[in-house]
């Protein structure tokens, strides 16, 4: 896709320069992190209305290989992130150019680096303060390859509805406002980034827009020259006319006059060299660049332009009419048929960064999560609506606590004493019962503490543990009804359904679980009406009366005890909905959390193996 340029044109041996840089299907690769010009690159692409984004890599030196997150307009889009270019090179043969965002200490070296990788044939080197002797031989290094630098100290540069480098150009605003979406027909170079983003406007304004631009950096060795491109640009047929912004310092200028005068350079020029106000100053004043000093007289700004007018280019008498001259030039070019001025094409809309759109209150969208009980964004966190600091002030314990979290208020104290009680009751009833006994397994399979507990927790359900919901809903739906404890039982008996709540495998009348005599005694002491305990303990006298493990077991008398609360403390529809949503059976996870965690850290303690079961406790199929 490069046409070459011959030796002559650019001074070395042997060697040709390619002429187009860039294209719109220019793939480069962005050295060291760079995330807001990478983007500015992409949202450049797609008002520009590029197929696919220009950049296909980030090499990441001090990460490892990743991926990066970006839009290109309204889609996200990963950027593979590699460590090496190397390795970048290898995954995207078709990538040719690299914007180095390397410092100024390892941009030289990671330079070099991509120099010798051949696909690679542009390098723009952004950073300021590359030691003249390295800036000198990378561009020794790449002439002998054929390749171009463009830097050190640059912002890059860009042609207009193809590629964009870096941050050239500014913000998408400013890249739609100077038409650097689409191609026009004028070659711009300059030393500066800063006077390259006024000229863009500037060409906008006044012709029929930039087709390209390069700001070849504030340097006195850069890796191209401005008369190296603008050769590029006599050899583009599309580019029609030049301008150029000269400054202060250096011979560039002079080159440029010598190419006008021997035909090198026959489009039409608009040049000026910035910097005639340094005879405003007694001594040599060195300006922003490095090069930006007259070193004697026929380095100033002056003296350049003088020449630079008397070889034939168009030279404004000062900055003023600068624009003024690039008007007239386009205006002739256009009148005699050089340049067709082409209809504006529709430029697609950048789709504004939500964060972005929300702090200006342009949009507004339903949540996707709603939280009623709790909240961390203020200095300390809300239980409800009460802080951290009053919960211990209050010292409402964890009842309080479970009950402002659980059931949005928070309830009085001989109700969340009732709730701690629940807790300590469950927490654990031995290594023998379904969720140690798989905790115990879990944790001697070599499991972590959350797998091991979470393997146990999976047993709590409708037969063991888990019945508290289920023993609330049967006998509050039973007593509601108006039901006798005996027609519940013949109920169920019919139904074919065990009760919930009721029966033990090791408990019975004659072996009590002492557990459910205090959840009782206490709810008899301290709750202000028991008539679901009461009706619980009526259908426990019919169960045991036929078995005598068909006890009220643990969970059937919290279910039926926390019924009695709640039917106290909010009303009785809200009070069926927490049966309804399952919330009872909390309580037993909570319990179990602490028995769980036990057994996890009693096995790793006593450094138990893997655990087998034994072939003669197995009954297995017969042979
Ligand atoms: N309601 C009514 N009758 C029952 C119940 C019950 N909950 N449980 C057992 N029976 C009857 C059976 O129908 C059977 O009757 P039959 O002899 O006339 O056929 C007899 O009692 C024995 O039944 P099994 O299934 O052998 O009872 P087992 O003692 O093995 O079961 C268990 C104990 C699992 C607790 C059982 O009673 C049950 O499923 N209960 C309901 C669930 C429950 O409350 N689980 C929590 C237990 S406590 C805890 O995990 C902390
Ligand atoms: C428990 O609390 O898990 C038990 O009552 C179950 C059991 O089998 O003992």
């Amino acid at each position: 896709m490069f046409r070459w340029l011959l030796r002559e044109e650019t001074n070395i041996a042997n060697i040709s320069s390619p002429i187009e840089l860039f294209s719109k299907n220019t793939q480069s690769f962005i050295y060291n992190n760079q995330v807001n010009a990478t983007q500015r690159m992409l949202d450049f692409d797609y008002v520009s209305g590029r197929q696919t984004p220009s950049v296909s890599a980030i090499i990441n030196p001090t990460g490892a290989d990743s991926f990066a997150r970006f839009f290109f307009g309204a889609r996200e889009i990963l950027i593979p992130m590699y460590k090496t270019i190397e390795k970048a090179a290898k995954m995207h043969p078709n990538v040719d150019v690299m914007v180095n965002f390397a410092s100024f200490r390892s941009a030289a070296s990671s330079t070099e680096e991509a120099l010798a990788i051949s696909q690679i044939l542009t390098i723009v080197i952004i950073a300021e303060g590359v030691p003249e002797r390295s800036a000198k031989l990378l561009r020794a290094k790449a002439k002998s390859l054929g390749k171009v630098i463009i830097g050190p100290a640059t912002v890059g540069g860009v042609k207009a509805g193809c590629f964009k480098i870096g941050n050239a150009g500014g913000t998408i605003e400013n890249i739609i406002e100077s038409k650097l979406h689409r191609p026009g027909s004028v070659g711009f170079v300059s030393k500066s980034g800063g006077l390259s983003n006024e000229a863009y406007n500037i060409i906008a304004r006044n012709t029929d827009g930039l087709y390209e631009g390069i700001a070849i950096g504030g340097d006195t060795y850069p890796g191209s020259t401005l008369l190296e491109h603008l050769i590029r640009f006599e050899n583009i047929p599309d580019i029609k006319m030049l301008v150029c912004l000269g400054e202060v310092g250096g011979n560039a200028e002079y080159e440029i006059a010598e190419a006008i005068k021997s035909e090198k350079i026959t489009k039409p020029i608009v040049i000026w060299v910035t910097g005639t106000c340094s005879k405003a100053f007694k001594t040599e004043v060195q300006f922003g660049h490095a090069g930006a000093k007259a070193g004697s007289d026929v380095e100033t700004a002056d003296a350049k332009n003088a020449a630079l007018r008397a070889a034939g280019a168009i030279v404004p008498t000062s900055y003023d009419d600068y624009d003024q001259k690039i008007r007239e030039t386009y205006e002739r070019l256009v009148k005699k048929g050089t340049i067709k001025p082409k209809p504006e094409p529709s430029v697609p809309k950048i789709p504004m960064d939500y964060a972005k759109a929300l702090k200006e209150g342009l949009i507004r969208k339903p949540a996707n999560f709603i939280c009623t009980i709790s909240d961390d964004r203020g200095e300390e966190v809300l239980y409800g609506k009460m802080p951290i600091s009053e919960v211990f002030k209050k010292d409402i314990g964890i009842g309080g606590v479970l009950s402002i979290l659980w059931f949005k208020r928070q309830f009085p104290a001989y109700a969340a004493k009732f709730i701690e009680m629940s807790i300590m009751v469950t927490a654990d009833h031995g290594p023998a019962v379904s969720g140690a006994h798989n905790t115990i397994v879990a944790a001697r399979a070599g499991k972590d503490l959350v797998s091991s507990v979470a393997s146990g927790m999976l047993t709590i359900g409708p037969r063991f543990g888990g019945a508290i919901d289920g023993a609330a809903q049967l006998f509050s739906n039973a007593y509601d009804r108006g039901l006798t404890a005996t027609q519940f039982v013949e109920e169920m008996k019919k139904k074919g359904e065990p009760i919930q709540g009721i029966g033990h495998l090791i408990k019975s009348i004659h072996n009590p679980d002492m557990r459910v005599t205090i959840i009782k005694e206490y709810a008899k002491k301290h709750f202000k009406a028991t008539p679901l305990l009461d009706f619980a303990l009526e259908v426990e006298k019919i169960t045991t009366a036929k078995k005598d493990n068909l006890i009220l077991n643990v969970d059937g008398c919290i279910g039926v005890c926390f019924v009695d609360i709640m039917r106290n403390e909010m009303s009785k529809q809200e009070a069926d909905e927490y049966v309804h949503m399952g919330a009872l059976n909390g309580l037993f996870v909570v319990g179990r959390t602490i028995g769980m965690t036990a057994h996890f850290l009693d096995q790793k303690r006593l450094k138990q193996g893997l655990y087998r079961h034994p072939w003669d406790d197995i009954a297995y199929m017969t042979e």
